[in-house]
């Protein structure tokens, strides 16, 4: 169970499920017509070893990410969601933005992996050991960043925002956020606290962009987090790792302080890139009905 100042590296509690997801992108890569490309979560996955490797060479069978009741439709979004955050970033960059700023940023490769103007910085935030482990990963490979890269190392519970702007954020400058895959994580206070430091940083012509799901209904919730417990798999610890909770619809809260903001289901995102929205199974269908995609800009 989580606790307010609980940490973590990249294989334990919350730290893990930056890694599983970039397994479901490295899962992706594979296919013959994948809808994202993220050639450094394979090397993520190696550089850690084990069952995560022997993951993407077919040999974990048994893994959530490869049964077809949940793994695929997991994999599937996962590669739609990283398809949005980068054509997100696209349009931001040809707004002018030169400011990229990753919350949980976790091993999220867009610094490496995106094709930025000259100038831009992007600046990481993410757990300490995270951020080691992803810069070690990448060095080893010899990979080199394509932006000015600045690593963040904080708790977003925390007070971040003085610590971005040590690194030379610049409040008086445009600027474009992600919170991909991170809401779920943080309490409502701490997602209010996240919302109300990026509205007080972002300049006019800032944009943003959030994942978001719908809490469950607490009933079921505290079955599901029951359930898991007997579970000894990611999936089963996961359900350990999130809260269930909303401080606010993104687009409502944002929409209030003067930004234009825009939602788009994940389901009507699968539509439009031709990916399937059906599955028997109970669990992916309310993953996939729950989730938003939310993009907004400062006015
Ligand atoms: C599911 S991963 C998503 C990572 C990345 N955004 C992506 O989509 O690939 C969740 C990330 O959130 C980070 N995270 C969650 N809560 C955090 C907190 N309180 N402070 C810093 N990082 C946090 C974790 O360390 C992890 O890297």
């Amino acid at each position: 169970m989580r606790t307010d100042n609980d940490t973590w590296d990249i294989t334990t509690s919350v730290g893990s499920t930056a890694l599983f997801v970039a397994a479901a992108r490295a899962l992706e890569a594979q296919k013959p017509d994948p809808l994202a490309v993220d050639p450094f979560a394979e090397v993520f996955c190696r550089a850690v070893g084990g069952s995560w490797a022997a993951l993407l060479d077919g040999k974990e069978p048994e893994h959530p990410l490869m049964s077809a009741e949940f793994g695929q439709h997991f994999v599937t979004f996962q590669a739609a969601r990283t398809r949005y955050f980068d054509d997100y970033f696209h349009n931001a960059t040809q707004a002018g933005v030169r400011q990229i700023v990753l919350l949980a940023a976790g091993l999220d490769s867009r610094a490496y992996r995106l094709d930025w103007p000259a100038g831009m910085t992007v600046y990481e935030l993410d757990q300490p050991q995270v951020l080691e482990f992803k810069r070690d990963a990448l060095a080893a490979h010899g990979a080199t960043a394509r932006a000015e890269r600045r690593e963040i190392a904080v708790d977003l519970r925390d007070d971040w925002q003085q610590a971005l702007r040590d690194s030379g954020f610049r409040a008086d400058q445009p600027s474009a956020w992600i919170a991909e895959g991170l809401l779920i994580y943080l309490p409502a206070s701490a997602q209010e606290q996240l919302f109300t430091g990026v509205d007080s940083l972002a300049n006019a012509g800032s944009h943003l962009a959030v994942e978001e799901g719908k809490p469950m209904d607490r009933d079921t919730f505290r079955e599901k987090v029951h359930e898991a417990k007997s579970v000894d798999d990611e999936r089963g610890q996961w359900w350990q790792l999130v809260y269930n909770e909303q401080h606010a619809p993104a687009a409502q809260w944002f929409a209030e302080r003067g930004w234009v903001a825009e939602e788009t289901t994940l389901i009507d995102y699968l539509k439009t890139v031709g990916r399937s929205v059906e599955s028997a199974d109970a669990e992916a269908a309310n993953m996939l009905a729950s989730i938003t995609l939310v993009s907004a800009v400062k006015r």
